[in-house]
């Protein structure tokens, strides 16, 4: 079989990374099948890299997240992480526009056995999100979806999260491209998008240096 496309951990020793891997295992049969299966669906293979996933999952539980949303569902991968973090009693609604990905997302949910603690919202993030404003305030919001649509979704989260509540923002590296000089769409709106929270008196943020750059900020007011 060939081998599946996954992305980097933000190391660039291929010996460290090896280390991390074997001592950290971030990846277990149940998301190793869901990346595999949606392989094989011909899903996209841009779901978060394995170590960005343990990270996930230690920063939900870290901020002992119950009640957490996904822009960006795809096959389901991160969301069982978020899932796995809130433990018992956590709840995700998940975004997604692409009804195929939704679809291998239910299995991935029912498969780890978290199918009575999903909502999977299929359609454009930016219609749907307001339905499920009721539910909240929110522990936790990952954005990881259309990234022209970041500032818009920082500005829901902003209002949807309770105080201490957290944001998660991946790919906040640009694609390499976030420190240029560009009028590309997706590259100006992540740098709003990180500047934004740099700036905000409501968060205290920073950006780890994963493989793609990830985010990080919790809501102080
Ligand atoms: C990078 S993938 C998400 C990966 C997933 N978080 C993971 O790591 O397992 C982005 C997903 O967002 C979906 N998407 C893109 N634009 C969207 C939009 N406007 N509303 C909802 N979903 C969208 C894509 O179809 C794709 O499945």
């Amino acid at each position: 079989m060939t081998k599946i496309m996954e992305k980097d951990f933000g190391c660039s020793n291929p010996q460290i990374v090896k280390y991390c891997e074997q001592i950290f295992t971030p990846e277990d049969s149940v998301l190793k099948e869901i990346r595999e299966r949606s392989h094989k669906e011909g899903l996209p293979m841009i779901q978060v890299g394995k170590m960005d996933n343990l990270h996930i999952e230690v920063l939900t539980r870290l901020c002992g997240a119950k009640k957490a949303v996904e822009i960006g569902t795809l096959g389901g991968y991160s969301g069982v992480n978020i899932l796995r973090g809130m433990g018992q009693g956590g709840r995700l609604w998940t975004f997604e526009y692409h009804e195929k990905h939704a679809s291998v997302a239910k299995e991935s949910f029912k498969k780890a056995g978290f199918e009575s603690q999903v909502k999977i919202l299929l359609g454009r993030a930016l219609e749907n999100l307001p339905k499920i404003e009721k539910e909240g305030p929110f522990d936790l919001v990952f954005i990881d979806a259309d990234k022209q649509s970041y500032p818009a979704y920082l500005k829901w989260a902003e209002k949807n999260l309770k105080i201490g509540g957290v944001i998660l923002g991946d790919n906040t590296f640009g694609f390499g491209k976030i420190a240029d000089k560009t009028n590309e769409e997706e590259i100006t709106a992540l740098q709003k998008f990180n500047k934004t929270l740099a700036e905000s008196d409501r968060f205290l943020s920073t950006i780890l240096p994963t493989g793609e750059g990830l985010t990080v900020a919790v809501k102080t007011k």
